[in-house]
């Protein structure tokens, strides 16, 4: 009987409910309106289908129950029109309507709520007519693209509450009293809208009696203090936001005023980035009921008020980003009282706070808790951080040491940031009963021992782990765990991972950024790598021994709700693979998307260079080198318009450089060297690159002239086209080099990154300067390699090609010059007089050539020259003394028959003559020339000039006799 009573009840609830559905299924809209919309549609451009609903046909009848209109319960006026973009926050997604508001708007008189925010009107202004709608209680055009001056017809709009214009950068208003006559407006944001000329924002505002919430982000003119209105009358003004100024200013006064006319007191301010100078002010000693206060990124100076300790209803206090310099324990000691109880929000990054960590656990409420870049040193104690509501701790970039704390209280622990410290000891397995944690960042530290699966076991929510950089940490996970956790962003960098390829990644479906580079890997790569990634757009795993064919992939096309940085969010594809024996064809390239970045250096990859480049146009860094690939350089590298970085050295390459890249205006960097390349060399390098710096053609069989073009490279400082078939004269025009004709810059290559359109990741920033400060030279057959500091290196190299004529006499303009090598040439004529013009010069080699004459003189001066080879021509008379009274060592002259002096052991005739033939026939050892090279170096590095390291890489070409 009750069972069959309760059927009936529930039926007679499901009927009833019915019926109700079919009631409201009723037409309710009224045709006018109807009308109204569809004309309103029919102007706006959706190219996103967002107002499919809106149809002009009977089963869409009812346009009460479109997408984004509501109508009134009992006189089915339209009420609301909400047409914000859902997804103006995800890039890929995002769907703005555009085209023109059209006046049919003005038959909707009963809209109450009016919202077009997160669309694209392409920078038309906002309607008059908006002014007209009177009924409008909310009113909402955010960040919709509109321009010019925001109509004072809004001030008609006297029963707004609410008014939102903020991020429409190219409106302005230079008179704020349309804003007087919004009588009942409680909330008003005009943030970044151009204000710069409305003189009278304060007196406007002094008269919104009803106003709660102010926000006034971006510039504002300042007031005079003489123009500060008197206060007469208040408002129930709680929320006040005056971020974001671009020029520091000092708003102590207007705070004062703000909070004088406030009612209810203030209980929000925000002055994050103003550059306000100076220490904090006692102006909010009196705003008892202050619960945020955002000073964050200032330049606030010494340390906190004692009254803050008073704020007994302080949630939120964010003094990040300022210059706060004090020990942290009076920091501390400061913020003892009221203040502990409620207070949830404590930044103090980024400032200069020393000292010891101090003990937290009397704020009993704290659950963010932010120290990083500071200076805190020492050891943590335990009962210090015995905090039970903490959700994200960061104190990162400190000094920091001894163990990882326990952090068993603090259950709640979302975000756990302690990289680069120097905390050393082992991870206690507790870590693992952080059942919430999102976020493990303990990357650079000294940490010990081996992490392994019990660390992890309770870890279900973890996202992002880094534990990369702690060179003695062993990551051990076996071969077949399954983890509890789904990763978005791991990095292990240089930790131990041990012989084998990290099966568990198999598992990682939501995975965006791995970094696994050297990390002791050795394992043939799995071939379930391909399928790993839908998501992932960095990948880096250099610098190990992995090995086997590349697999396909397919996938990397999703794009990534980005957790961590904004720019996470772009689908674009960064790799780098290099440093491996990885081998296979390069055809998994076509699958992608968006290149960023692409590292495949020193590998074994082969086959042909895919030409699926059309679509590239984010690549940036290119790289190739090192590898066995063959066939020609594909057409498509013209549309790489963003390459800045070429590296394909030392492949098999044939062919030539394709005409399309004449497109790829951008690049810095071209390294072609070492391939089979066989082409003369194209002028139109020297017309379509102005930013180059480096241009590497060695060792391959480029022919003809050097065109006179490449003197347009005004930016250049690596011209090496040694060890080619180039004839013809060297061009007269070096001196157009004007990069090189300046001294040496430091950090010139530091303002290559002013020119990125985003920011790059750290590790980005690692394999970019990996590239672009390292040179090589060719010295006598030795590839020489310049790190670290290519800034400082200015370099001609043309040795070993068919080169007649004379050495121009305009080389000695290039003073900021480095090294020069023309070796190995049939030049003739004397070396340069003025040589001892390039007081910079490193190394010069002009051997095995028929250079005559004497040397010069000047080339004594010369303080830094570290390298010198003048051996094999028909050189005659004195060897200059260096001003040390040195030489350089016998092998440096030997062939020129015609020398004498110290060191070549023919006493020099009183009246000197350079008519000894030059003679090839007493053959000389190369191996002496080795040990020059070395002691040549060592001697140009001790003299401080080319800073950094070198090395050799190698014997190479030279290696064949000439
Ligand atoms: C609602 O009304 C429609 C026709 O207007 C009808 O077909 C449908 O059966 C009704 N639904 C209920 C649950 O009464
Ligand atoms: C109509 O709407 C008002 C406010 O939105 C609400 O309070 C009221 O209950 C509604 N009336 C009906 C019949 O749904
Ligand atoms: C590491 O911390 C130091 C200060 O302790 C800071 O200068 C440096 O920039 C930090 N490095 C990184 C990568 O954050
Ligand atoms: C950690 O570093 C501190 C300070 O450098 C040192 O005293 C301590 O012995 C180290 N602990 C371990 C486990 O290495």
């Amino acid at each position: 009987m009750l069972v069959l009573a309760i059927l009936l009840v529930s039926l007679r609830v499901i009927l009833g409910h019915s019926s109700q559905v079919n009631n409201t299924n009723r037409i309710r809209c009224l045709e006018v309106e109807r009308r109204a919309l569809l004309k309103i549609k029919h102007e706006l451009v959706d190219s996103h289908g967002r107002l499919s609903s809106w149809a002009d046909d009977e089963n869409a009848w009812d346009c009460c129950k479109w997408r984004g209109v509501h109508c009134h319960n009992r006189t089915n006026h339209v009420t609301r029109v909400d047409l914000h973009d859902p997804l103006a926050g995800d890039y890929y997604n995002r769907s703005p309507l555009r085209g023109k508001i059209s006046t049919s708007l003005l038959e909707l008189q009963h809209l109450r709520y009016l919202d077009l925010s997160f669309n694209d009107f392409e920078y038309a202004p906002i309607p008059e007519f908006i002014g007209s709608l009177t009924n409008l209680r909310y009113l909402k055009l955010a960040l919709a693209h509109f321009s010019g001056p925001i109509p004072h017809h809004l001030g008609n709009l006297s029963k707004l509450l609410y008014l939102d214009l903020r991020n429409n950068y190219y409106c302005n208003s230079e008179n704020l009293d349309w804003i007087s006559s919004l009588g009942s407006l409680e909330y008003i944001d005009l943030s970044f809208t151009n204000l710069s000329k409305a003189y009278n924002w304060l007196q406007a505002v002094s008269k919104l009696t009803s106003i709660k919430e102010l926000y006034l982000r971006g510039d504002l003119p300042e007031i005079p203090l003489s123009l500060i209105p008197e206060v007469n009358g208040s408002s129930p003004l709680g929320i006040l936001d005056l971020s974001w100024k671009s020029q520091p200013w000092t708003p102590w006064t207007l705070i004062r005023w703000f909070s004088n006319i406030s009612s209810t007191g203030l209980t929000y301010i925000s002055l994050y980035r103003n550059g306000i100078p100076g220490p904090i002010p006692d102006v909010f000693e009196t705003m008892i009921s202050l619960a945020y206060l955002d000073l964050g990124i200032n330049d606030l100076q010494g340390g906190i008020p004692k009254y803050f300790g008073n704020f007994s209803s302080l949630i939120g206090l964010y003094l990040d980003e300022n210059n706060l310099k004090r020990d942290i324990s009076d920091l501390m000691l400061n913020l003892s009282g009221p203040i502990e109880k409620k207070l949830e929000y404590l930044y103090l990054g980024g400032n200069n706070i020393s000292g010891l960590f101090p003990n937290m656990s009397k704020f009993s409420s704290l659950s963010e808790l932010k120290l990083q870049e500071n200076r805190l040193n020492g050891s943590i104690r335990e009962a210090y951080v015995q905090l039970h509501h903490l959700v994200s701790l960061d104190l990162s970039s400190n000094q920091l040491t001894g163990p990882i704390p326990e952090l068993a209280l603090s259950s709640s622990l979302k975000e756990l940031y302690l990289s680069n410290n120097t905390f050393n000891g082992t991870l206690t397995e507790s870590i693992g009963r952080l059942y919430e944690l999102e976020v493990l960042w303990i990357g650079s530290n000294f940490l010990e021992g081996t992490i392994t699966e019990a660390h992890m076991f309770n870890l279900s929510r973890l996202r992002i782990l880094d534990l990369s950089l702690n060179s003695f940490l062993e990551v051990k996970f076996s071969l077949h765990w399954v983890p509890p956790f789904q990763l978005e962003y791991l990095s292990l960098r240089q930790c131990k991972l041990g012989k084998y390829f990290p099966m568990w990644l198999k598992t990682q479906k939501e995975i965006g950024y791995i970094d696994i580079s050297s990390t002791g890997i050795s394992d043939i790569i799995p071939s379930w790598f391909g399928g790993i990634a839908p998501k992932v757009f960095y990948l880096n795993t250099s610098n190990n021994q992995i090995h086997g064919l590349f697999p396909n992939f397919s996938l990397f096309t999703i794009s990534l709700p980005g957790p961590v940085l904004p720019y996470f969010r772009l689908n674009l594809m960064t790799m780098d693979l290099s440093r491996n024996k990885i081998s296979g064809p390069l055809t998994f390239l076509c699958n992608v998307k968006e290149w960023v970045l692409l590292d495949l250096s020193d590998n074994l990859f082969s086959g042909r260079i895919p030409d699926c480049f059309a679509n590239f146009h984010k690549l940036t860094y290119l790289n190739l080198a090192n590898n066995h690939f063959s066939g020609e350089i594909p057409y498509s590298f013209g549309a790489l318009s963003a390459l800045t970085l070429l590296h394909l050295r030392n492949n098999s390459l044939s062919g030539g450089l394709p005409t399309s890249m004449r497109n790829c205006t951008g690049l810095k960097m071209i390294d072609l060297g070492e391939n089979r390349l066989s082409q003369k060399i194209p002028a139109w390098i020297g017309d379509s690159f102005p930013e180059l710096i480096v241009l590497i053609l060695r060792d391959n069989e480029f022919y003809g002239d050097i065109p006179s073009n490449l003197c347009r490279l005004a930016n250049l400082q690596v011209l090496d086209i040694s060890s080619n078939n180039v004839s013809g004269g060297i061009p007269d025009c070096l001196q157009d080099y004007s990069a090189m004709t300046k001294q040496q810059t430091r950090g010139s290559f530091s303002d290559i990154w002013a020119l990125w359109e985003f920011p790059l990741p750290e590790a980005w920033h690692s394999v970019y300067t990996r590239s672009f400060e390292s040179a090589y030279f060719m010295w006598k057959g030795k590839e020489v390699k310049y790190i670290n500091h290519l800034g400082l290196v200015k370099l001609i190299d043309l040795s070993s090609n068919n080169l007649v004529g004379e050495i121009p006499y305009n080389i000695t303009k290039l003073v900021g010059l480095v090294g020069l090598n023309v070796s190995r040439n049939n030049l003739v004529g004397p070396i340069p007089r003025d040589i001892g013009q390039l007081e910079f010069l490193n190394f010069l080699d002009c051997s095995r050539n028929h250079l005559s004459g004497c040397i010069p003189t000047g080339l004594g001066d010369l303080s830094h020259l570290g390298v010198l080879d003048l051996s094999y021509n028909n050189l005659s008379g004195n060897i200059p003394l260096t001003n040390q009274g040195l030489t350089f060592d016998e092998s440096a002259y030997v062939g020129n028959a015609g020398l004498c002096g110290r060191p070549v052991n023919k006493s020099c005739p009183r009246d000197e003559s350079d008519q000894d033939p030059y003679s090839r026939a007493n053959g000389e050892s190369e191996d002496d020339d080795d040990r020059f090279i070395t002691e040549g170096f060592y001697t140009a590095l001790g003299l401080g000039f080319v800073v950094g390291f070198w090395g050799i890489i190698g014997t190479t070409l030279l290696n064949k006799k000439f």
